[in-house]
């Protein structure tokens, strides 16, 4: 991946000037000729490196160094600072302003080069020990959710199908010790055993098939992601229409457990939290991505607000997309209801095939 270099001089001959010594070294440059453009643009770039000139109308570059620096997102950014002032006083007024570095005007070309390869190599071996600090994070955040979800699935055998079992046992010793009885009482009790049983293989059935959605192996994933709809709509009385393309790619088994497990969370959000009276599902491909949709006309949320971070699932989401490479998009309102949309990019893609 190239680092990104945002060059912030009101000078268009000194701007180019730099551009051209950087050309073909790998950078990918962006330029400002003002402190205000230089902020914006530093906030959408996430740059790797700023170089920024000092002397600039209106805004001059301590103040961007300034401002930059108590920007939570851009704190940690290098910068370098350019000035044609070599005198103490502006090095001083640049470290308080928090730089990094200083280069004098006209700069000399290999120093250039080789601070600016220093410097962008440094921020990108942060920048890893970041992402490694991140995933240490969701390791851990998995590990619990599956601590989590074993106490749960231990709770459910013991107090629902354990004591439906003992219940069951102790009926059949009954039954063992009024024996010999009447042939009609005898087929009434064991009439009574029998829907229980079923009432338990049916318990049992669902929290298997909670575990690992077996649809998704006996049918495939459009199929499964039906079925689940339709049995959802079953369920809840709400209507869901689902449309999806008539083929799908093939897929590894952690792109469809995904997707499977998206629809189940956003469904249960819709039956919990939006009041709709309709649901869309829609299963799309676009160039190289699988696009995963569900829509609903409901009360909505603030997407940013504090009610969002209250619960678990759509964080969980957004970590099972970040190991598919995907993203997570959400949009609401009180008006329209509630869009979200789940984009995994199909890198190894392989020959469509028509799903059965
Ligand atoms: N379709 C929706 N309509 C309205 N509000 C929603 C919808 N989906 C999510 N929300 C809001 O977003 C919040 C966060 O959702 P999230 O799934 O992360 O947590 P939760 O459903 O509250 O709890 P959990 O999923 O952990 O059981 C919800 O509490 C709800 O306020
Ligand atoms: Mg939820």
């Amino acid at each position: 991946m190239k680092s990104k270099i945002l060059l912030v001089d009101d000078d268009a001959l000194s701007m180019e000037t730099l551009s051209s010594i950087l050309d073909g070294q790998n950078y990918e440059i962006s330029s400002a000729d003002n402190g205000a453009t230089a902020l914006r643009m530093a906030d959408q770039l996430q740059p790797d490196l700023i170089l920024l000139d000092v002397m600039m109308p209106g805004m001059d570059g301590f103040e961007v160094c300034r401002r930059i620096r108590s920007t939570p997102k851009l704190a940690e950014v290098p910068i370098i600072i350019l000035t044609a002032l070599d005198d103490r006083s502006s090095r001083l007024l640049g470290i308080e302003s928090g730089a990094d570095d200083f280069l004098s005007k006209p700069v000399d070309r290999q120093e250039l080069r080789l601070r600016v390869g220093t410097i962008t190599r440094l921020n990108r071996y942060r920048t890893l020990l970041t992402q490694r600090d991140d995933l240490r994070l969701m390791a851990e955040r998995v590990v619990n959710a599956q601590e989590e979800e074993r106490i749960r699935l231990s709770r459910e055998l013991h107090d629902d199908l354990g004591q439906v079992l003992i219940a069951h046992t102790l009926s059949l010793r009954n039954l063992q010790s009024e024996l010999p009885m009447r042939p009609e009482l005898l087929i009434e009790k064991l009439d009574v055993l029998i829907a229980d049983t079923s009432q338990t293989i049916k318990k049992m059935h669902a929290l298997a098939q909670d575990l690992r959605p077996t649809l998704l192996d006996t049918l495939g994933l459009r199929s499964a992601l039906e079925t689940y709809s339709r049995e959802f709509s079953l369920r809840t009385g709400l209507p869901v229409v689902f449309e999806a393309a008539a083929t799908l790619p093939e897929m590894s088994a952690v792109y469809s457990i995904t997707l499977y497990r998206i629809l189940q969370e956003a469904l249960t959000n819709v039956i919990k939290h939006s009041s709709a009276s309709q649901v869309w599902v829609e299963l799309t491909i676009e160039d190289v991505c699988i696009i995963l949709t569900i829509q609903d006309n409901g009360v909505g949320f603030a997407t940013d607000g504090d009610k969002s971070r209250n619960g678990l699932g759509i964080l969980g989401l957004k970590e099972r997309l970040m190991i598919v490479d995907g993203d997570l998009e959400i949009r609401s309102s009180a008006t329209n209801g509630t869009i979200l949309t789940a984009r995994l990019p199909l890198e190894n893609i392989h020959p469509l095939r028509e799903e059965t």
